[in-house]
């Protein structure tokens, strides 16, 4: 959105309090607020940080500019949690007042160590000519929740070679060493990711960057890195900004996804690895961040929201949530994204159902709006088999597997109201070439997410469905059965 600067950087600290107020209670009075998503209580929530386990909780911020549904001058917002399904409000986490950070406290990732939890952010300044100076800083959380900025960066300054779109910095431990990647633009646009290590801290070498065979059509700008190893392999991920759209692929405006391969040897940074493949094969999904919990367990958090994109709520003065958790596992050499278990407790009432069709499609009476609903088709012979839900009202929304195309389709362009001219339109396939279908859903008031076969593929999409339309119903051109639970969230 078309926002003037001046409004962009107002801070919430010199906004009247009664203003303020009154937008709260705007924004909560809107339609379209989410059940059990992570969402802003005012303005724009974007990127997922610091996401991590320390001292007996989880802790979760995430990017907020509190003002406006637009991407101004950014702050932390920091929420807690024991099981990553109920959160704690604990406020504001970082404020954009140092001259490391005037003009925003950008995106970054935790790292606990003995009683701190360590903050890694990008202090995003600008000069009076608008030139942008981004530092990469630290803060420390006590576990009072106390949380202190260093003095200083830890890197002041973008390497040569590089644009000062440079950020994101992601720490983690290797071998008794620190390193810490950022995601960076080389001065000839491409996409890239830095590194550095260090043995305390406080002072970091520079390390070039990670050499990886992603060359061609990976775009001007890797966002948001992360990198974690499992048993043997490691998983590189970031969100590239700029490629081109290619078939069923990378069709949103941005991407975000990984490289499967050996792990990195960080001497030599060199990076043998899969083919790059998206997260989310759906329609709003963008810089993820991923945390070792203490049950050792991968999980991955995303923005459920796109940059550069508007968002039907904007008009309701707030914009955008998180994801659900997802889990990571990898097995022979595929990624699986399944729905974090205690998401369990969030169920309410049950309900079991078994259908067989045969060319037609079958109702599920169904009242609920916020649900969550597992369902397998078996013995699929046929070549189209679906199921449509938020119908009514000349309504719905549309996933099916194409067995003659070997994809799955979904189609939100009847879905209620839309994002105006969201690239790529709104639908979107993926190959697929399985033999059975299983399909794990969760419809909050204004999203589905769609785990597909045991998180094979995850479909997600924001959904504005205004009116009660909430019936359910299962399609085919042949036969299957279907088997199927449904539960009140
Ligand atoms: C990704 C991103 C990050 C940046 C942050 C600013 O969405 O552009 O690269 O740190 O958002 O809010």
């Amino acid at each position: 959105m078309e926002w003037p600067r001046e409004k962009r950087y107002q801070r919430l600290e010199n906004f009247p309090k009664e203003k303020y107020d009154k937008l709260k209670e705007k924004v909560k009075n809107s339609p379209y607020r989410q059940k059990f998503h992570i969402q802003p209580n005012t303005g724009l929530l974007n990127d997922p940080n610091g996401f991590s386990y320390f001292n007996g909780k989880y802790h979760l911020f995430y990017q907020w500019f509190p003002l406006d549904p637009v991407h101004g001058v950014k702050y932390w917002y920091h929420l807690s949690s024991t099981d990553l399904v109920t959160f704690t409000d604990e406020g504001i986490a970082m404020k954009p007042d140092t001259i490391y950070d005037s003009h925003g406290v950008f995106s970054g990732t935790a790292l606990p160590l003995k009683d701190k939890l360590f903050l890694f952010y990008t202090g995003n300044t600008r000069d009076e000519n608008w030139i942008r100076n981004p530092y990469q800083c630290i803060a420390t959380m006590d576990k009072e929740g106390q949380i202190t900025k260093n003095d200083k960066p830890f890197i002041n300054k973008v390497p040569d070679g590089y644009t000062d779109n440079f950020r994101d910095p992601k720490v983690f431990i290797k071998n008794g060493k620190y390193y810490c990647l950022v995601g960076a633009e080389t001065d000839d646009n491409k996409g890239a990711i830095v590194y550095y290590s260090s043995n305390d801290l406080k002072e970091w070498e520079f390390l070039g960057n990670l050499k990886t065979d992603f060359s061609k059509n990976s775009g001007f700008m890797w966002e948001c890195p992360d990198y974690f190893e499992f048993e043997n392999k490691a998983v590189l991920m970031f969100s590239p900004q700029g490629m081109k759209a290619k078939g069923d692929k990378y069709n949103n405006i941005f991407q975000s996804g990984y490289l499967i391969g050996e792990k990195i040897d960080f001497e030599k940074g060199e990076f043998k690895h899969q083919e790059f493949k998206e997260f989310d094969r759906g329609f709003e999904f963008y810089a993820p961040q991923t945390m070792e919990d203490n049950k050792g367990r991968r999980i991955l958090i995303g923005w459920f929201g796109l940059p550069g994109t508007d968002s039907v709520t904007d008009k309701y003065d707030w914009a955008h949530c998180l994801t659900i958790p997802r889990v990571l596992e990898l097995k022979n050499n595929i990624l699986y994204q399944k729905p974090l278990p205690e998401l369990v407790k969030l169920r309410k009432s049950e309900e079991e159902f078994s259908f067989k069709l045969n060319n037609n499609s079958v109702n599920l009476k169904n009242e609920k709006r916020t649900y969550e609903l597992d369902v397998n088709f078996e013995n699929i012979k046929a070549e189209k088999v679906g199921i449509k839900f938020r119908v009514g009202n000349n309504e719905e929304t549309i996933f099916f597997y194409d067995l003659k195309n070997n994809e799955l389709v979904f189609d939100r362009t009847h879905s209620g109201e839309l994002t105006e001219n969201f690239e790529g339109g709104d639908i979107r396939k993926c190959k697929f070439k399985e033999k059975k279908l299983k399909l794990h859903l969760f419809l909050d008031e204004s999203s589905a997410e769609i785990f597909v076969n045991d998180g094979l593929e995850v479909f997600s999409s924001r959904l504005y469905n205004r009116i009660e339309n909430n019936e359910i119903s299962f399609f085919t051109d042949g036969e299957i059965e279907i088997k199927g639970k449904l539960w009140e969230i």
